[in-house]
């Protein structure tokens, strides 16, 4: 079992590479196979997502191969349409291979993905525009039988802008005779990425960053080479360390167009931060101010995986800070553990109350899932002594290397198998 060492109390100085979007890569490498021939990605994130990605691609027969940080993969060879339970199961958004899946062979087998950590995460809105697609889907004993002879485009209008459904209708409508319009879509710069790959293949996709997402169907899909943007999440979780710790760092390859409100109210709190086309500084030198409520919503509103982390970056701000989870039910329970190391934070629902402290001091404590588990260390860089954090295998979910970029910004910070 791995563990991750955090000693605080000193202060960041340094720059690290943002790595490759995690949400951006998988619905990406599920879109691999809707395109026949060589598909290169360049800045490819070695995450335990990814390898599950990857695993599920070579259990459909399709190649993939790693030469550093480019991971070939071709589709040329698939030939199955099933993915096993437990494949399904160890990934969340698995689900999303189910409309490319249909798109290239008519029919799909695969698990229901079931909840996770963060609550219930239903399919329903999938599922709905996969059948007015002209799928068949038969539910039973927990796996989803689906067939679909024959796609046909038109217009699905989502109760609420779902990304997963957005990508995944995005991917089965690529296979459907004529035009789709997906309306409510999800607006988030991952989709506009997915859709930049798609178009690299040869697709038809336009309207991917606004509510209104067109694809115009059965259009030829070949292999192209595609560099996937940088991840947002990263850029929010590695700021949100300068916050805690102070300091000065810079985060190459970064966008502030993706994190505006992330960055916003790092600024309110007393942070210093610019960008250019290279990439993102922060400069913090005094004890951060409360900010005002921070609440999530779907793109362009504040990302619900940035909450933990920038709550963990407020600890031990001067006032209290308010924030609303309005995305996922079951998002604070990292709170706990940010309690053992001294927080001061009150729960009732989907508010959280942060009042800052005076200091946090290090601690044992334990990643309860992906973002939860990054903001144990965002605070344990601003604790005294040393923090222990366990149950690491959800932050590898989504950070390449955490230790070693922290400790490239200059923090005390090393990981133990
Ligand atoms: C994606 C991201 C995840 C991020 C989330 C919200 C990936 C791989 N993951 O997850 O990191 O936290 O967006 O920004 O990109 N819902 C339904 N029915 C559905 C689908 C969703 O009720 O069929 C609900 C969910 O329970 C949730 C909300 O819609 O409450 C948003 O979920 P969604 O946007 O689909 O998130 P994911 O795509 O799962």
């Amino acid at each position: 079992m791995s563990q991750l060492l955090v000693r605080g109390g000193r202060a960041l100085a340094g720059e690290v590479t943002i790595q490759g979007a995690k949400n951006s890569v998988l619905p990406i490498l599920a879109a691999t196979i809707l395109a026949r021939g060589q598909v290169v990605l360049r800045g490819c994130p070695a995450l335990r997502d990814v390898d599950a990605s990857v695993r599920i691609l070579q259990s459909l027969g399709c190649e993939a191969r790693w030469e550093a940080d480019t991971l070939a993969v071709d589709t040329t060879a698939l030939n199955s349409c099933g993915i096993s339970d437990i494949l399904m199961r160890e990934m969340r958004s698995s689900a999303i291979f189910l409309g490319a899946i249909l798109a290239r062979c008519g029919r799909a087998d695969i698990s229901y993905p079931g909840g996770c950590e963060l609550g219930p995460r239903p399919i329903d809105l999938h599922l709905s525009g996969l059948r007015d697609l002209g799928t068949e889907i038969r539910e039973e004993g927990g796996f989803l039988h689906c067939t679909a002879p024959r796609l046909t485009g038109r217009e699905l209008v989502l109760s609420l802008p779902s990304v997963g459904a957005t990508e995944n209708l995005m991917l089965a409508a690529c296979g459907a005779e004529g035009v789709t319009v997906i309306s409510n879509a999800a607006r988030e710069p991952e989709i506009v990425d997915l859709q930049e790959f798609l178009n690299a293949c040869g697709a038809d996709v336009a309207g991917a960053g606004t509510s209104s997402v067109t694809i115009r169907g059965r259009r030829p899909m070949h292999g192209c080479e595609y560099r996937c943007m940088p991840d947002r999440i990263v850029t929010a979780t590695y700021l949100c360390a300068a916050a805690s710790a102070g300091g000065e760092i810079f985060l190459r390859g970064a966008r502030e167009c993706h994190l505006a409100t992330v960055t916003a109210a790092l600024r309110q709190a007393g942070c210093t931060i610019d960008s250019d086309g290279t990439g993102i500084s922060c400069l913090c030198r005094q004890r951060l101010r409360a900010v005002r409520p921070v609440r999530t919503a779907p793109y362009p509103g504040f990302p619900t995986d940035a909450q933990a982390v920038l709550m963990a970056a407020l600890l031990r701000s001067r006032g209290a800070t308010v924030f609303e989870e309005n995305i996922f039910e079951n998002r604070y329970r990292h709170v706990d553990e940010l309690i053992r190391m001294g927080a001061e934070i009150r729960v009732a629902g989907r508010v959280a109350v942060v009042t800052g402290v005076e200091t946090l001091s290090g601690a044992a404590v334990r990643c309860t899932d992906l973002r939860g588990g990054a903001a144990l260390c965002v605070a344990a860089l601003a604790a005294e002594g040393e923090t222990r954090i366990f149950e690491t295998g959800h932050i590898d979910r989504g950070y390449q290397d955490i230790a070693g970029d922290l400790r490239a910004l200059g923090a005390a910070a090393s990981r133990t198998e």
